[in-house]
């Protein structure tokens, strides 16, 4: 049969609807003798029953799996060239202080860009000192918990934080460590970047500014100069942006190292993963590698010595750990008008199966943000119905509420099916809203055949917390009843 016309170019119709594609889902993920979805051991429905739809569900050994590996594969890649590595794992990314506890015991730091990730990590008992601290605008506030806690690292953004922080480490009595977060001109984006001597964004400094900047951080008493901090992009699928990014910068910290100690170079993170099964990430060993090989010549070439490499990877980490389950609400089949390429161009009609979940863009607002594909899957049958394209719709008053643009299916997809979205957990639940009203999905980690809530989905009570007006609060406006802290919200 033709492809059908309105599926991107890069979607071939499977032989097989209901196949698990390699590197899309959760380690261990399958389906069970009765076709249904397995993920950590557990069956969709199971969870489903126990937590309802939508759910965000987080394998916690394919987590802690990431994390480990991330860590060997970029020790392995640097020991060779004698520079120590640290990992700092990206917050933004999903912070929970679970998941903040099972970084850290893989031997990670964190990296936090907030007041709010800041107590999560701190609550997740994981030592001030292994936390980064980012971010293009902390509040003196935010500058200060962080400066009173003891922790590791700030990353200056700006000519006035340098004063910021200097002012906060001296009032409480402390030398802190601060990196300065320089744009390279390097923006790097799936196999490609861009090399501009200027980049047009809020982040970092730009090169020609660092070692003035420098001057000033060394000025301080309070303040102790780690190194240069670069983020070249996210979702980066080949090695050459880094090792360019790289080069940059140590041009100037061999300037730096002139002055004074420069012990560290910090290259963020960024590294890809796959959405679809046409995206192909490179092996992070081999990244690793690349990037190791470019600074070790550049050292030599400038005649420096190797420094600490420290990289902040989150997506990589955590998102392919993910999934989140949906309920099927509606199916429509949708005519849609296509024109034949060709100069006596015919006008054909195909048919686009839309496929409405109970969730969309406050669970998953990456696809209506900057257009990312996602893959689904029938969660909680096999099927034999030949697959249909469909697009999977979300429930919020946007027509740019989709959640999967395009994906085959079996086409006999019904209400009340039972559809699983891989590789959500990064970038989620963290970026989730409550957009018409709609409670946020509870996450849940599967290990061993078992699951845990690790974060509570939220309740009409909580849409209605802040409210003053509801009748429910008493007079300082705090809720008067207890929160619900059942499993099933739906
Ligand atoms: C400074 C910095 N570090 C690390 C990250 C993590 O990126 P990713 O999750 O793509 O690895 C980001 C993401 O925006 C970032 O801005």
């Amino acid at each position: 049969m033709a492809p059908n016309p309105l599926a991107p170019t890069w979607l071939a119709e499977p032989g097989d609807a209901n196949a698990l594609a390699p590197g899309l889902w959760p380690a261990g993920s399958d389906r069970s003798a009765d076709g249904q979805l397995t993920v950590g051991g557990v069956a969709a429905s199971d969870l489903v029953n126990r937590f309802g739809t939508p759910l965000y569900v987080i394998n916690e050994a394919d987590v802690r799996a990431r994390a480990a590996g991330v860590l060997a594969a970029l020790r392995d890649a640097f020991a060779p060239i004698g520079a120590a590595v640290k990992v700092y794992y990206a917050g933004k990314a999903f912070l929970s202080t679970a998941v903040a506890s099972w970084v850290a015991e893989e031997g990670l730091n964190i990296d936090v860009c907030s007041g709010g990730e800041l107590a999560v990590a701190l609550a997740a008992g994981v030592d001030a000192s292994r936390l980064g601290f980012h971010g293009n605008n902390k509040s003196q506030a935010e500058i200060d918990r962080g400066v009173s806690v003891g922790i590791g690292a700030i990353v200056i953004d700006s000519e006035q934080e340098i004063g910021r922080v200097a002012d906060a480490a001296r009032r409480f009595g402390v030398i802190q460590p601060v990196r300065l977060r320089v744009n390279s001109g390097v923006h790097a984006h799936t196999h490609e970047f861009l090399a501009t001597s200027h980049e047009d964004q809020k982040f970092g400094v730009p090169l020609d500014q660092v070692e003035t900047l420098v001057a000033a951080i060394r000025s301080e008493d309070s303040l102790r100069f780690l190194g240069l901090h670069c983020h070249i992009g996210s979702q980066i699928l080949a090695a050459d942006g880094f090792a360019e990014s790289a080069t940059r910068l140590l041009a100037v910290h061999a300037r730096l190292l002139q002055s004074g100690d420069v012990p560290e170079l910090n290259l963020g993170g960024g590294f890809g993963i796959a959405y679809t099964s046409a995206d192909e990430p490179a092996v992070l060993a081999e990244i690793a590698e690349r990037i190791a090989t470019a600074v070790a010549a550049e050292c030599e070439r400038l005649a420096i010595p190797v420094p600490s490499i420290a990289f902040e990877p989150g997506r990589y980490i955590i998102g392919p750990a993910g999934l989140t389950i949906y309920t099927v609400g509606t199916t429509k089949p949708v005519a849609v008008t296509v024109q034949d390429a060709g100069d006596d161009a015919d006008a054909t009609t195909a048919t686009r199966l839309y496929v409405s979940v109970d969730g969309g863009m406050s669970d998953n607002v990456r696809t209506a943000l900057y257009g990312a594909e996602y893959s689904a899957r029938i969660a909680n049958r096999a099927s034999a119905a030949s697959p249909a394209l469909v697009r999977v719709a979300g429930k919020h008053c946007e027509s740019g509420d989709i959640v999967v643009d395009a994906e085959y299916l079996p086409g006999d997809v019904a209400p009340g099916d039972l559809l699983a979205v891989p590789a959500t957990g990064a970038y989620c639940w963290s970026l989730s809203s409550n957009y018409n009203y709609l409670p946020r999905p509870a996450v849940v980690a599967v290990r061993d055949g078992s699951a845990t809530v690790i974060v509570r989905g939220e309740s009409e009570h909580d849409l209605l917390a802040h409210d003053v007006g509801v009748a429910d609060h008493d007079s300082t406006g705090q809720p008067a009843g207890p929160h619900e802290a059942g499993e099933h919200r739906a």
